[in-house]
């Protein structure tokens, strides 16, 4: 039986590659999509999701979410995936319109038709995840967990101490890490160990497929600002960690923790602070994900790409 899933993005880059491989594994089955804000606008990253799916021929419906964080101005970060949010690849126009629904009243309807648990791949603010949470804690019991990109045990990416996507709604995400629900957490700790190279790229590309092809040129722009701004070695594949932990958590090393989230800091507003020895009395409900084997998880996405390549998606 495949996972039920409801992805929440904000594509981005590794959104996209992050639903290319949610819907090439036959272990995921994406019954929505909800889009946030935060790589850029609504309005943009609402269109982008729009369009891969249409490039994947998923019809998966997709529903708008929040605009901008519960309690914050919005940040973007047009630095990293452009103007568009999906610079790079010419993608055609959605084929389907936009759900009538909201992110939220799409994720709620989807949960409570689900005959099973469904599982949250949140790859974004967690604004919609915490607003869904707030207007429908009857819920809860039906998501069988929230598999996350962001934070990180240690350090940030966007400030020194915060990653990107729990900066954008620190408030947001404190709500979802202390809701009670199990949650994966695929932050910087493992992702900047999930490092895609050029060489990684041209084996996608070799390929030769619309799909293969397609992910090289997001990653051909994707690197474009790390190798820029790092010196990995590499791009970090942030998104794509979530999917695959619930496709192969054999590919990943994990430990139990609380997570809790500074909200107030001066210097530390965004920090997901890691609690592995449960010091705080919080309920360990984080497999915070610490470690990968780094060639299982591009031959992942290398076979997943040849799978829709050759039509069997
Ligand atoms: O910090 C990386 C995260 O922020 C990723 O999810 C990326 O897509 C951006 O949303
Ligand atoms: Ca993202």
């Amino acid at each position: 039986m495949p996972i039920p899933v409801i992805m929440d993005c904000d594509p981005g880059h590794d959104d996209a590659i992050a639903l290319v491989l949610a819907y090439a594994c036959p272990e995921i089955e994406i019954l929505a999509v909800t889009t946030s804000a935060g790589n850029q606008t609504i309005d943009k990253t609402t269109l982008n999701a729009r369009k891969v799916l249409s490039f994947l021929g998923c019809g998966a419906p997709v529903a708008r979410g929040a605009s901008k964080p519960l309690f914050r101005e919005l940040i973007i970060a047009p630095q990293v995936h452009g103007e568009s949010g999906l610079d790079g690849p010419a993608l055609p126009e959605p084929t389907s319109p936009e759900s009538p629904m909201s992110a939220v009243e799409l994720a709620a309807k989807t949960i409570r038709e689900c005959d099973r648990g469904v599982t949250i791949v949140a790859t974004a603010a967690l604004t919609n995840v915490a607003a869904l949470l707030l207007a429908h804690p009857e819920l809860k019991s039906k998501i069988e967990r929230i598999s996350l990109m962001g934070g990180s045990a240690v350090g940030g990416n966007w400030t020194p101490a915060a990653e990107f996507n729990i900066l954008v709604d620190p408030e947001a995400a404190q709500i979802v890490f202390n809701a009670g629900i199990p949650v994966t957490m695929c932050g910087l700790d493992v992702t900047h160990q999930a490092l895609v190279t050029r060489a990684d790229t041209e084996r996608f590309r070799v390929i030769g497929g619309r799909c293969s092809t397609m992910v090289a040129e997001l990653l051909d722009f994707f690197v474009k600002f790390h190798e820029a701004n790092f010196d990995f070695g590499g791009s970090p594949l942030h998104d794509p960690c979530a999917v695959a932990w619930l496709v192969d958590p054999g590919i990943f090393v994990s430990r139990k923790a609380h997570v809790d989230v500074e909200c107030r800091g001066r210097h530390t507003t965004g920090a997901t602070v890691v609690d592995f020895g449960g010091v705080s009395g919080g309920a360990m409900n984080v497999d915070v994900v610490t470690g990968l084997d780094l060639g299982r998880f591009i031959d992942l996405l290398d076979s997943a790409l040849r799978r829709l390549d050759r039509g069997m998606a």
